[in-house]
């Protein structure tokens, strides 16, 4: 592992010049075209960098994007794997710890979700701020050391988490908050597991994120994680699941998406 991000990052030193990028973005379904924003300097295949995902679910490129958005040095993962592919929780560990190890301070996550809480509704936005890990399986299976017992209080960063506040308000645009449930996928759940969820406290599910978020804690990079609301979960709404549907609301909402992010990334271009 550790090779694997030493390697990685060497690589990517040398095809950027030495590109030290501020804010790592991981950009979930359907929302790929965001690194339209970039003004790239290098572009990296995942092919390129050993231990970072294949090619993997609809809507996803498989590259490393680096460059500017309003100002702020960015490194975007554009795609992202998740466990359901290979069964593997550790899917992201490589990519996640190289954009520590070429410089990222902190990081964006974006996903797909279902809503549970009915509160909300398809198309809005929902700012992660705790989540449930329901599927048993971590990323740190494996690791050793005392460092692998991970605090997971606070595992959603309240400084960055504010910043992604404000950026919605200056842009108009709602931004609801909640706590996620991490599903294992690929099948969506049943009635009686998102009835059973929702008991439990959450507002959302989906099938990535968690897994990255123990990853980086592990890492110890600070986090926000923002989730689009595709569809009310399964026994919730009447329209039929399915990845399409997820994609089709996920591109609707990439126009907020993009502006609450440009808004995110510009507040830390005066900082240092
Ligand atoms: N469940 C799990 N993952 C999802 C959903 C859902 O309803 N919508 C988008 N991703």
């Amino acid at each position: 592992m550790i090779n694997h991000v030493s390697f990685c990052a060497n690589i990517i030193k040398l095809k950027s010049s030495g590109f030290i990028p501020k804010v790592g973005l991981i950009l979930g379904s359907g929302l790929g075209s965001f690194a339209q924003q970039v003004e790239v300097t290098s572009k990296i295949s995942f092919e390129d960098l050993s231990g970072f995902p294949k090619a993997g679910v609809g809507g996803h490129a498989g590259q490393l994007i680096l460059g500017y958005i309003e100002g702020t040095k960015v490194a975007i993962l554009q795609g992202r794997a998740h466990y359901y592919e290979h069964g593997k929780a550790d899917a992201m560990s490589v990519a996640i710890r190289t954009l520590k190890e070429i410089g990222c301070e902190s990081l964006v996550l974006t996903n797909a979700a279902g809503a549970i809480n009915k509160n909300v509704n398809p198309g809005d936005l929902m700012l992660i701020t705790d989540h449930i890990n329901m599927t048993g399986v971590s990323p740190l299976f494996g690791e050793i050391g005392n460092d692998r017992f991970v605090d997971m209080c606070d595992a959603y960063n309240a400084k960055l988490s504010d910043k992604m506040r404000s950026a919605a308000d200056e842009n108009n645009i709602n931004i609801t908050e909640g706590v996620y449930a991490w599903w294992c996928g690929p099948q969506f759940e049943t009635p009686a597991e998102i009835n059973a969820l929702g008991i439990l406290g959450a507002d959302a599910v989906g099938m990535s994120t968690v897994p990255e978020v123990i990853v980086a804690r592990y890492a110890r990079i600070p986090l926000c994680a923002l989730s689009i609301l595709t569809n009310y979960a399964a026994g919730i709404g009447d329209v039929t699941l399915s990845h399409e549907q997820t994609l089709l609301i996920a591109k609707q909402a990439e126009q907020s998406v993009t502006l609450i992010l440009s808004s995110y990334l510009k507040s830390f271009s005066n900082e240092d």
